[in-house]
């Protein structure tokens, strides 16, 4: 658990391209719903992004929306324990996607790498679009609307939380200079109380002459812990300890955790664009049957000939569902031709139906009740929509913008 008063709020999206499969379940669900008891969560399906790919393909995004909640639901976060909401029901991120472009260096976002290989990737689809282009940005807006700490990523995904940092810093430079802003934050530092101001001073010198981080910290706690300070004066501290304006925005970390790789039925990465998916609440004959014609490890012709587990996608998918022994059991097994690949699959089969079933059970309440689901949507968007103009609100002051 995070100290009290630290910042220790998460937010993450996932593209509602398709509905969720084994990949995106143990690439990036299966941690949100550990996060969701550690941190105050934002969690968001994020359908404008797939838009900028999918443009010509939006019949279906209100089906997927609302299946992919199910799955969220069905996979284990809980709508008491985090925010579930969706992007465009929140239109500040419009908002601030706007008010970010008029700031951002057009190099920036035909430097991030993942602009150039999407549409190497993608090649049939048209996608140089303004859309697509911009799809960092709004990846920005999108983290830097709520102020979070951390962003649970893929290592795919880095790229991204940089620019945002860059982004959130370039705001704050440019906007973060408010007219007589020593003075306010020298204010703001009486209003510390005595030890604490001292505290503080002590480790603004110590950060700006020595660099020294951990006073940085030390600094930046002393500002969170103090619970009555205004919003304006805690982002006046903070940008005042090191050195700059108003912090306004605040520079997100990503939240790497180690995920495995999740191989499709062909062996290649899972992903539906190789239409090689597990579905999270599929039938489960369905899974034994994709599962039994699964790709193995090429070598293995015939039951008599061993085989070599790691160059079998079915031993990564072991790796990430069976225990010790039954580990040792395939590794004995195949390399001796002491078992048979259906003998193998079978035991992995018991597995991953088991998992698929405790998911479709707990769908079943919400499959069949979809007024349910949409409540718990609109309340998520409804908080989310608070936290969000509360920053808006602080944007649209420091630009000025704030005018009736
Ligand atoms: N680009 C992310 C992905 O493809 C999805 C995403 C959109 C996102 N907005 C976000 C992730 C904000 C984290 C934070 O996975
Ligand atoms: Fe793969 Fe198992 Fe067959 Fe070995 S026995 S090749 S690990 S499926």
């Amino acid at each position: 658990m995070a100290k009290s008063g630290q910042n220790n709020r998460v937010v993450s999206g996932i593209r509602p391209t398709g509905g969720t499969h084994l990949g995106n379940y143990h690439g990036a669900l299966k941690n949100w719903v550990a996060l969701q008891h550690e941190y105050e969560c934002y969690f968001f399906v994020a359908d404008w992004h797939a838009l900028t790919t999918h443009y010509d393909d939006s019949a279906d995004l209100d089906n997927y929306v609302q299946e992919i909640i199910i799955d969220w639901l069905a996979a284990g976060l809980n709508p008491n324990m985090c925010t579930m909401f969706i992007q465009s029901r929140v239109v500040e991120h419009a908002e601030l996607h706007v008010l970010l472009s008029m700031i951002t260096p057009l190099s920036w976002l035909e430097r991030v790498p993942t602009y150039k290989d999407q549409q190497e990737r993608l090649k049939k689809k048209d996608l140089s679009t303004f859309g697509f282009l911009g799809y960092p940005l709004l990846q920005s807006a999108d983290i830097l609307l709520y102020r979070p700490a951390y962003v649970p990523v893929g290592a795919d995904q880095v790229a991204h939380v940089e620019i945002t940092r860059e982004i959130a810093r370039r705001f704050n430079h440019l906007y973060g200079r408010e007219p007589g802003f020593e003075d306010k934050a020298n204010d703001a530092v009486r209003k510390l109380g005595g030890k604490n101001a001292k505290l503080y001073q002590q480790m603004r010198r110590k950060y700006q002459e020595k660099g020294e981080l951990e006073a940085l910290e030390k600094g930046k706690a002393i500002v969170m812990d103090h619970a009555s300070l205004t919003l304006a004066d805690r982002e006046r501290l903070l940008g005042f300890l090191e050195g700059g304006g108003r912090n306004i925005l605040v520079e997100p970390e990503a939240l790497l955790t180690p995920t495995p790789k999740v191989p499709g039925l062909d062996g290649q990465k899972m992903s539906k664009s190789y239409n090689n998916t597990i579905g999270l609440r599929e039938d489960p004959d369905s899974v034994d049957k994709k599962l039994r014609t699964m790709q193995t490890d090429p070598a293995r012709v015939r039951r008599t000939d061993p085989g070599t587990p790691e160059k079998c996608p079915v031993w990564e998918l072991h790796k990430i569902y069976s225990d010790e022994q039954t580990l040792e059991w395939v590794q004995e097994g195949c390399t001796t031709a002491g078992i048979g690949c259906i003998d193998c699959k079978k035991k992995l089969i018991e597995r991953v139906v088991s998992e698929i079933e405790e998911m479709r059970t707990r769908a079943r309440e919400y499959e069949e009740n979809p007024e349910f689901v949409r409540s718990i949507i609109a309340e998520g968007c409804e908080d989310a929509r608070d936290a969000a103009r509360d920053t808006m609100d602080e944007v649209r002051q420091a630009m000025g913008l704030d005018y009736r």
